[in-house]
């Protein structure tokens, strides 16, 4: 009875062996090649989602940190509150814009507020005593600024 058991068992232990062996066949390269080439496409679709997600955090700014920024560069014409009476707003000859009249401000875009900071007033058909502050600022930095303007607004900001 012993003899045939372990017959059995040889026979069990080879055919484990057999299958095994089919596991360690390489794949053809083509194959090879089209699996990395899926990995890179995941890999590039994660890095281009993960830009998405910091220009969105970028675009939506640090209120606190644009705060900063205003009360060093934009005060002396905006004013402190951002009423457009700063000490040099009166020797103007063009009205500062009071950057809490959320009636005008609150229509207009992030986009076109970010681009008048960066580019200067001349850029969107304004004034262009209002300067361009894009050779001084990130743009980080002016996103601070326009999450910190629309801070400002009465009646309050909502974003769409
Ligand atoms: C030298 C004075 C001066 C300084 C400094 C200044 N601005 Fe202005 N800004 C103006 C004037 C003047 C206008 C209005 C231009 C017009 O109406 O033609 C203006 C307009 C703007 C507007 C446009 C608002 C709108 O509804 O069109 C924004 C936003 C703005 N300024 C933000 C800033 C920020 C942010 C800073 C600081 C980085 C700054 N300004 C610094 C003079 C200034």
């Amino acid at each position: 009875m012993a003899i045939y058991k372990k017959l059995f068992f040889m026979f069990c232990t080879g055919l484990v062996v057999i299958a095994l062996s089919g596991c360690g066949e390489e794949r053809p390269p083509e194959q090879t090649v089209q699996k990395v080439d899926k990995a890179s496409e995941g890999v590039k679709k994660v890095e281009e989602a993960t830009e998405k997600v910091s220009k969105k955090v970028e675009e939506a700014g640090d209120p606190e940190e644009g705060k900063r920024t205003y009360a060093v560069l934009c005060t002396s014409c905006h004013g402190n509150t951002g009423k457009g009476d700063g000490p040099a707003a009166a020797a103007l000859p063009v009205k500062v814009t009071n950057l809490t009249d959320g009636k005008d401000l609150n229509a207009k875009s992030d986009q076109f507020l970010f681009r008048i900071i960066k580019e200067g007033g001349a850029s969107v058909g304004k004034s262009a005593l209002m300067a361009p502050w894009g050779g001084q600022l990130k743009d980080e930095e002016i996103w601070n600024l326009v999450s910190y303007i629309r801070t400002l607004a009465v009646p309050p900001y909502k974003p769409s």
